[in-house]
């Protein structure tokens, strides 16, 4: 076999940037580990920044989202109880945001590359890179054949748990990684969501009330990163959720079975370079970010945006100007997304070790940005999504 563009993962980042790139005429192949069904039953992200909605559109897949999808002009914020703020990013930056499932991105992703027939192999084992700085090339095994994919290029869109990460020599590579001693229990419900969402700091933990459509909410609650979802009946779910809230806001909202619950670590991980020879990382491959501030999707959006960029520069006008500053331009927004997503859980996140001043200290950083205009502003740039490069 023999492409331009290996793309080892059919996630959002790895569909995103086949779809991208096969618009341009570039050949593309997506290698993925899971079944169609799998990949597609996967819950996470809800929040798209505005250049994420715009990026989305421009690849031809913004049309469910435009009628599906609820765009909100800001995000409330409610701690000890009490108090509440709006981070108005509509406001402060002129941008609004896009509350729409992941599951519903990468199912029109798929859509859209189906129709398009760019081969996308799923249920491929044992993949491997090989000859990432000469004849680059990936191999893998189908249907219990040994298959080889000759390439230019290979995109690392794999996620934390890809191979492609581990590709690059351990001497070239740098990793930087903090695990929070906490977890986030999400439940899914198809009951009306508040309208607003909300991140929510309680001396009893943080909540976050999210949603997906006019009759299915997202919800989570932090909980022990050793607890079980068998812990959590879904009575006990909806006490704890309604706790954290301020009484007037908490009765608000409407409870239901929960039809979905599972338990996600929270971590933050950015590994040096993001390119290695013919490898490009793009995603979760290459960063995590606790998903307190709704980033990582996004994030991995603006990867494949600079690599589709770079790409099509490399076969579009013979230049690789682009591609040779991929690592550097990506990682300043990976490091200036993954310190404010380090600091909203910071600021809204129980810790164990914390003492009465340290929980005293954060309930004093939020009304102080409550306070500050200057404060409010730079949490809602920061919120709305750091500039893309040359976007355009
Ligand atoms: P992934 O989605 O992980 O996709 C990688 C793909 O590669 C998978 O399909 C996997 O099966 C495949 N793969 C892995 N290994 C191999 C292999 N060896 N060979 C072939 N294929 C392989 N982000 C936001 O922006 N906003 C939010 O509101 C938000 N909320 C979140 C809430 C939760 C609870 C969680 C867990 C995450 C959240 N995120 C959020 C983060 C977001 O879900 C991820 O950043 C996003 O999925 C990254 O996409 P990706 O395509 O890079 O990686
Ligand atoms: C979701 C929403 C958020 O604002 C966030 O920070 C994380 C997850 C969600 O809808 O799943």
């Amino acid at each position: 076999l023999k492409t331009q563009v290996a793309i080892i993962g059919g996630g959002p980042s790895g569909m995103l940037l086949s779809l991208l790139l096969s618009k341009e005429g570039i050949d593309n192949v997506v290698l993925e580990r899971s079944s169609r069904d799998h990949v597609l039953a996967r819950i996470r992200a809800g929040v798209l920044e505005w250049g994420s909605v715009e990026l989305l559109r421009r690849a031809g897949v913004g049309a469910r989202m435009d009628r599906d999808g609820h765009v909100h002009n800001g995000t409330r914020v409610a701690w000890q109880g009490e108090h509440t703020m709006l981070i108005d990013s509509k406001k402060w930056t002129g941008k609004s945001f896009m509350a729409y499932g992941q599951s519903y991105v990468t199912e029109d992703l798929y859509a859209a590359v189906s129709e398009i027939e760019t081969p996308v192999l799923h249920d491929v084992s044992d993949v491997q890179l090989h000859e990432l700085t000469g004849a680059s090339h990936v191999t893998f095994v189908q249907d219990g054949v040994a298959q080889r994919l000759d390439c230019d290029f290979i995109a690392g869109c794999d996620g934390f748990h890809g191979v492609s990460r581990q590709a690059i020599p351990a001497s070239v590579q740098k990793n930087y990684e903090k695990v929070y001693p906490f977890g986030w229990l999400g439940v899914l419900s198809e009951t009306p969501p508040l309208p607003d969402l909300w991140y929510v700091q309680h001396e009893r933990g943080f909540a976050l009330a999210s949603q997906r459509s006019a009759m299915l909410s997202r919800y989570y609650v932090q909980c022990p990163i050793t607890d079980r979802v068998e812990d959590w009946s879904d009575e006990r779910f909806w006490n704890e959720l309604i706790a954290r809230f301020p009484p007037e806001i908490g009765s608000a909202i409407i409870t239901g079975p929960s039809i979905e619950k599972s338990i996600a670590p929270l971590r933050s991980f950015v590994t040096e370079p993001m390119r290695y020879g013919a490898l490009f990382l793009c995603g979760d491959a290459a960063h995590i970010v606790p998903p307190t501030g709704a980033k990582g999707l996004n994030l991995a959006l603006s990867d494949v945006y600079y690599l589709w960029r770079g790409l099509t520069q490399h076969y579009q006008q013979g230049s690789d100007t682009l591609l040779d500053r991929y690592s550097e331009v990506a990682l300043d927004r990976v490091w200036k997304t993954e310190r404010f997503s380090w600091w909203m859980t910071s600021l809204l996140h129980v810790f164990p070790e914390q003492s009465s001043f340290d929980h005293r200290t954060q309930a004093a950083e939020l009304n102080s940005i409550l306070a500050s205009e200057h404060a409010q502003a730079w949490l809602a740039e920061q919120y709305a999504g750091f500039p893309v490069e040359d976007w355009g």
